[in-house]
């Protein structure tokens, strides 16, 4: 059986990773050896079958007996260990959840249900990196890919709604431990119905803006009860406006960026990119990225054409009605977490005209917007 090494399998997108493996049978299929950064010698955990204790993570030797290796570690392992691991001459395939080498023109974006033939494409001609996409990208794609598909799209522009997970594990506790801090400030307001609301709203936002370093120390500025609307890096840092990247965050500028590389259009592959470009927002969610779309559709194609090809496109994209009971029951973060449906609504053409198509998507962010990809990339190299 192939030896597939595993890095950070124990973070939370590793752990969610491990789970869906072992859901899927995956294990069976491998001999799998586990890597740690930081506990070499430990005990593997109990998917091991042979190899049942833990190689030390940057030892390239140990790496380089590994046919596949599949990392969910972060960016900065994959910076240091990938080009040590390639200098040596390592030949195996490197997944990754990282988005360190993304963009590179020797790797592909996984997400083989939209680009299953940019894929195999890669692989029949030595493709040897297959990297994970942004997770908005990932999730939107997965709800709305068919319209792309069918070269119906002439742009699009995306309005996000973040979890707190699409920033770490400590972002989500954060969050959390905010929601607790407000509703302690006036439980004692909540509880006495006749209590004013007014006291209340202007308590919750004296002790918001009296949060501490320590209390906002992730998103740098408080989240319950507030959004932020910027994530990731400043591209345009430094810039005048109007030159290129300016007043564009890293998050925005992945959605045009990887959507085509993922659709294999654009630059890179001859053909002209489809703009996708939009403003991505971080709300109090836990771990389903929501998402409000807009297109500029090519030519104008009846609704219910729309709705079908959306429907068709793949197992998981489900089309929500556009009413406010179906709306309210399927379209929002809990009823989507943790599970692997896309659900796609508020599908409507909107006031502009016949060509321009509203929707509305979500996705967990750590199931196909960072495990389930991955996870299906080794299954196509185990064919
Ligand atoms: N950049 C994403 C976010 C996470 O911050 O929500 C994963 O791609």
């Amino acid at each position: 059986q192939p030896r597939v090494g595993l890095v950070g399998w124990r973070g939370m997108v590793g752990s969610v990773l491990m789970d869906r493996m072992q859901a899927e049978g995956d294990f069976a299929l491998i001999e799998p050896v586990f890597f740690s950064t930081s506990n070499a010698g430990g005990k593997a955990p109990v998917q091991a079958k042979n190899e049942t204790t833990l190689k030390d993570a940057f030892d390239i030797a140990q790496l380089a007996q590994c046919d596949v290796i599949l990392t969910a570690q972060g960016g900065d392992y994959t910076s240091e260990v990938f080009p040590k691991l390639r200098a040596a001459g390592w030949n195996g395939h490197w997944i990754d959840a990282a988005s360190t080498l993304r963009m590179k023109d020797d790797a592909v974006i996984v997400l083989d249900p939209v680009n299953s033939p940019v894929i195999r494409n890669a692989l029949s001609k030595g493709g040897r990196n297959w990297i994970g996409g942004n997770c908005t990208v990932s999730c939107m794609l997965m709800g709305v890919g068919a319209l792309y598909k069918a070269g119906l799209v002439e742009w699009m522009t995306s309005m996000t709604y973040q979890a707190a997970s699409g920033g770490g594990a400590q972002h989500m506790r954060e969050l959390l431990t905010q929601f607790g801090t407000l509703n302690a400030e006036v439980r004692a307001l909540l509880d006495d119905p006749k209590s004013a609301i007014l006291e209340i709203d202007r308590k919750v936002l004296a002790r918001q803006q009296a949060l501490s370093a320590e209390e906002t120390q992730n998103f740098g500025v408080p989240l319950g009860g507030s959004l932020i609307p910027w994530i990731d890096k400043d591209l345009g840092a430094g810039k005048q406006p109007g030159e290129d990247g300016w007043g564009t965050s890293r998050e925005e500028w992945k959605a045009g960026a990887e959507t085509n590389k993922i659709l294999g259009q654009g630059a890179g592959f001859g053909t002209p990119a489809v703009p996708v470009d939009g403003f991505c927002v971080r709300i109090g969610a836990m771990r389903c990225h929501s998402q409000a779309l807009t297109f500029k559709l090519k030519k104008d194609v009846p609704l219910a054409d729309i709705e079908a090809l959306i429907a068709a496109d793949n197992p998981w994209a489900k089309v929500i009605p556009n009413t406010r009971e179906a709306t309210m029951a399927g379209l929002t973060p809990v009823a989507v977490t943790g599970t692997l449906d896309i659900p796609v609504g508020r599908l409507r053409k909107l006031a502009m005209g016949p060509e321009y198509l509203g929707a509305f998507t979500i996705g967990d962010q750590l199931l196909w917007g960072a495990a389930e990809p991955l996870r299906r990339m080794l299954r196509i190299l185990l064919e």
